[in-house]
């Protein structure tokens, strides 16, 4: 059992709860430890069709890497530390959406967190950062890379040499959030959005996410070749035969995952 993460299930949806209130929720190894066991798991789970993140308490999601534990680290510990699975990594290449879930602070690892998942819903009252340069470090977490594709250059280099913070209606506008609502239906409007995913095909999640993540890593030529080859495979799956044929029949369509 994680003893940094609280899980919860609503319906289809697995809900993951960094547990570490007093500390803003910050990642720690073991956080990052057994949040990749937990993903693992959820990955071999048939009854989770889409997973969720967020952080304990009223104030934070995540307010970044713990900074404790790089006091006096040595860049061979601090490799160590970062060492492949990496969690940004794993969780932006998971076969099923992940959704952040951002009820505050999201700062730093959080924020980079928050960029690996699959679609960002926050609070009106979320704060967004890229702090490091106040510690004298730079992002690592893929911040310099991912925080450019959502924002542009100009800005990803105002908040990483800054390290100010804005809030979440300026996020959204820059494009690091997707949708941000009242603080008090931050819970009920994500998993109401969480529920009408996971009710999709599985399969067909899988394909339609690995073909949007694509276009993150090819040039676009290839990444509509590579979406070609992957909208014609699904022609192979039941769950296409059966969304035709319900769409064609006036039905809801009955999802086998093949
Ligand atoms: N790592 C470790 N501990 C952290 C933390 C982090 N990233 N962020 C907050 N905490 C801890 C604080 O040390 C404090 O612990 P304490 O009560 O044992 O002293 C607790 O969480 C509450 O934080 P506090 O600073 O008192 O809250 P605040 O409301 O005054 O300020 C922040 C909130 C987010 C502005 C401030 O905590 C902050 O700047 N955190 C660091 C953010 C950061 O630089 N992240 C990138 C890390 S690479």
């Amino acid at each position: 059992m994680p003893e940094t993460i609280l899980v919860a299930r609503e319906g289809r949806v697995a809900v993951l709860t960094i547990n570490r209130p007093d500390k803003l929720n910050a990642l720690n190894q073991q956080v990052r430890d057994e949040m990749l066991d937990l993903l693992v798991e959820l990955e071999g789970d048939d009854g989770v069709g889409v997973v969720v993140i967020t952080g304990a308490g009223d104030k934070s999601f995540i307010a970044g890497a713990d900074i404790g534990e790089f006091a006096g680290r040595s860049p061979f510990d601090q490799r160590w530390a970062m060492r492949s699975p990496r969690l940004y990594d794993v969780m932006s290449a998971f076969p099923k959406p992940v959704i952040a879930m951002i009820n505050g602070f999201c700062l730093g690892g959080g924020c980079e967190l928050a960029m690996s998942c699959d679609l960002r819903i926050a609070s009106d009252k979320a704060r967004f950062g890229q702090p490091e340069i106040k510690l004298g470090l730079i992002p690592g977490g893929g911040g310099t890379q991912r925080l450019p594709r959502f924002v542009g250059l100009g800005q990803a280099l105002r908040l990483t040499l800054t390290g100010d913070m804005i809030g979440a209606d300026e996020a959204a506008r820059l494009g690091l959030v997707e949708i941000v609502v009242p603080h008090d239906e931050l819970r009920t409007q994500t998993l109401e959005l969480a529920a009408r995913m996971a009710a999709m095909s599985p399969l067909t999640l899988r394909v339609a996410k690995e073909a949007v993540r694509a276009s993150e890593q090819l040039p676009i030529e290839d990444g509509i070749r590579y979406e070609r080859d992957l909208f014609c495979l699904c022609f192979s799956s039941e769950d296409k035969e059966e969304g035709v044929a319900a769409f064609l029949a006036k039905h809801q369509p009955e999802w086998k995952g093949r």
